[in-house]
């Protein structure tokens, strides 16, 4: 999930940053005209009615508490709906829009003439940058661009190599997860298996975190080239750095005022160890990399169309190829993990959650695979299981792993609803207003979905697929930065849930408690995916 200090997310650690930025706030934008007249009829923005008119610390105090009661999503999707999709408020002073209207936040993400005045804002530029460099999650213009059409070509489709990738992880998992019934936590499970892909996928060599959460040793070999895996204990300690590493960055680690306190009189050294740990296993790893890619270049140097023995699939190798510098190659590694890791994570467990509640739905998937015979799926199979892909989609409508992002404007421009009296005329958005956005609440909006937008019906996607899909609905993001990895992701959805359901004949729902959020970069189960497994007889291995 993305963060701006200027946004929603933030709120928690205001009472403390309120009282030194309410001295040290430059001329607000709120008081400052906007530079460039308007091409467009716009209306005065539809305000909060603050009774903190100075700072707007009634809203916020409001949003902090909801994120302590795990309710953000909730509570700012009532809200904002309560203003007809879009409210303007103040953020310490600071003029700040928030919205669940899709022609707003598809003006800002992918209209041509609008999506430039957006950006990510100085904010997360800045505050990220220790983890993320100004690799592709982290920047905007011309450096975006460079990381984009450099990461798209090597960002394969899953094809074999992927499937075989995926087939030797989730054979681990049948092998080491308990079967017999007792309780395991499935999103814990998906967090060490997700790892395990990437690693091994990027770098070539997979951390095996999976196995040693269980206390059993890894099955990968690394790259076959003497390249071991850096797994168990040294891949768990990279995962919890970096899983560290992320939430501090991003300033959703710790709102608790004796925390913030803390970092803010003596600083985070648990983050600078944190980062310390990341930046030193992934240098490893592209050291070890580039020592094989060159041995491998100098034994290809007489035979044309140098085939990096086998290692072409493996991203890291792509990127040496592309003669790219080691920092730039290190960034892209750690955006990608970013990007990509926990959002499966999430998306994996929130099927799980699903299902485990759903017999008649994982009914329905077992009976459409079920013509594999326990076998795993090609690629050509599982793109032609319908079912498995609308039940997909409406666990990405329902539980998004990214259900609230932000921009930034970068000029004073404008947005298409949030003005006038009802809240639908266009109105003005200052240089420098953060503009958050949900697409939690957009993915329930029932103009779009149906009366029922909160039930889970994978059938809607029967009727929706006929038509153009619905403009409220962005799991992957929308416009020239929709997410590079969407192929990547809903494959390995696909593939693991198929697998899955071979490997266990019963998945018995364990969830006592209702579902919460949990807020990171992402959005997972607070309380994680309870389920007992009972294995199946009938699964074939690869
Ligand atoms: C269900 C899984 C996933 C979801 C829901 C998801 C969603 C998103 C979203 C919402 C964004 C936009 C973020 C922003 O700009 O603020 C994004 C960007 C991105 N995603 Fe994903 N993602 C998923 C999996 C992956 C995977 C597996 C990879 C790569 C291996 C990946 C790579 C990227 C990259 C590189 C970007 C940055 C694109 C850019 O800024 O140009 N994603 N993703």
């Amino acid at each position: 999930m993305d963060v701006d200090n200027s946004s929603f997310l933030w709120a928690p650690s205001v009472p403390l940053l309120a009282i030194f930025l309410s001295i040290t706030l430059p001329k607000t934008q709120f008081q400052r005209k906007p530079s460039s007249p308007s091409p467009h009829t716009h209306a005065p923005p539809r305000w909060y009615p603050h009774k903190d008119p100075i700072l707007g610390l009634d809203v916020l105090f409001d949003i902090a508490q909801s994120v302590y009661n795990h309710k953000f999503l909730t509570f700012t999707a009532d809200l904002i709906n309560r203003f007809n999709g879009t409210i303007t408020y103040l953020s310490l002073g600071r003029q700040a829009v928030y919205t669940i209207d899709p022609a707003n936040v598809h003006a800002m993400l992918a209209d041509r003439t609008r999506c430039q005045d957006f950006g990510l804002g100085p904010t997360r530029r800045k505050n990220w940058k220790p983890l993320f460099g100004s690799g592709i999650f982290n920047s905007d213009g011309a450096v975006w661009k460079h990381h984009r059409s450099t990461l798209r070509p090597v960002l394969s489709r899953a094809g074999p190599h992927e499937f075989e990738v995926f087939e030797t992880h989730l054979q681990t998992l049948m092998r080491v997860v308990p079967a017999d019934g007792s309780t395991v936590d499935l999103q814990r499970i998906f967090d060490a298996l997700t790892l395990d892909v990437s690693t091994h996928l990027f770098l070539g060599t997979s951390t095996e975190v999976l196995p040693s959460l269980f206390g059993s040793p890894g099955t990968t070999d690394g790259d076959g080239n003497g390249n071991r895996n850096r797994n168990g204990a040294q891949g768990q300690e990279f995962a919890a750095a970096f899983n560290y590493a992320q939430r501090a960055v991003s300033g959703i680690d710790d709102f608790t005022l004796s925390g913030l306190c803390w970092k803010f009189l003596f600083g985070d050294s648990r983050l600078e160890q944190s980062l310390q740990t990341v930046h030193s296993f992934i240098d490893e790893a592209i050291e070890q990399a580039s020592e094989t890619f060159h041995a491998d270049r100098a034994d290809s140097a007489d035979s044309p169309g140098h085939q990096l023995n086998g290692r072409g699939q493996v991203l890291l190798y792509k990127l040496l190829n592309e003669a790219r510098s080691r920092e730039d190659i290190k960034y892209d590694i750690i955006n990608l993990l970013a990007a990509g890791k926990d959002s499966m994570t999430s998306f994996m467990g929130s099927i799980w959650y699903v299902l485990c509640q759903r017999p008649d739905v994982l009914d329905n998937v077992r009976a459409e695979i079920s013509v594999l015979q326990g076998q795993p799926p090609t690629v050509e199979q599982l793109s032609k299981f319908s079912y498995l892909h609308m039940v997909l989609q409406e666990v990405l409508r329902l539980y998004p792993p990214v259900p609230a992002n932000q921009r930034t404007a970068e000029a004073d421009t404008f947005l298409p609803r949030g003005g006038g009296p009802d809240g639908k005329s266009a109105m003005l958005v200052p240089r420098g207003a953060s503009v958050g956005y949900s697409v939690y609440a957009m993915h329930r909006l029932p103009e779009f979905f149906g009366p029922d937008a909160d039930e889970f019906r994978p059938e809607r996607w029967a009727d929706v697929l006929l038509n153009p899909r619905p403009k409220a609905y962005m799991p992957f993001h929308a416009g020239p930065r929709t997410c590079l990895g969407q192929n990547l992701a809903m494959s390995l959805a696909k593939y693991s849930t198929v697998r899955l359901v071979q490997f266990y004949q019963s998945v018995e729902n364990r969830n006592v408690e209702p579902w919460e959020e949990k807020l990171g970069l992402n959005c997972s189960s607070r309380h994680g995916v309870l389920v007992g497994l009972t294995a199946s007889s009938q699964c074939v291995s690869s």
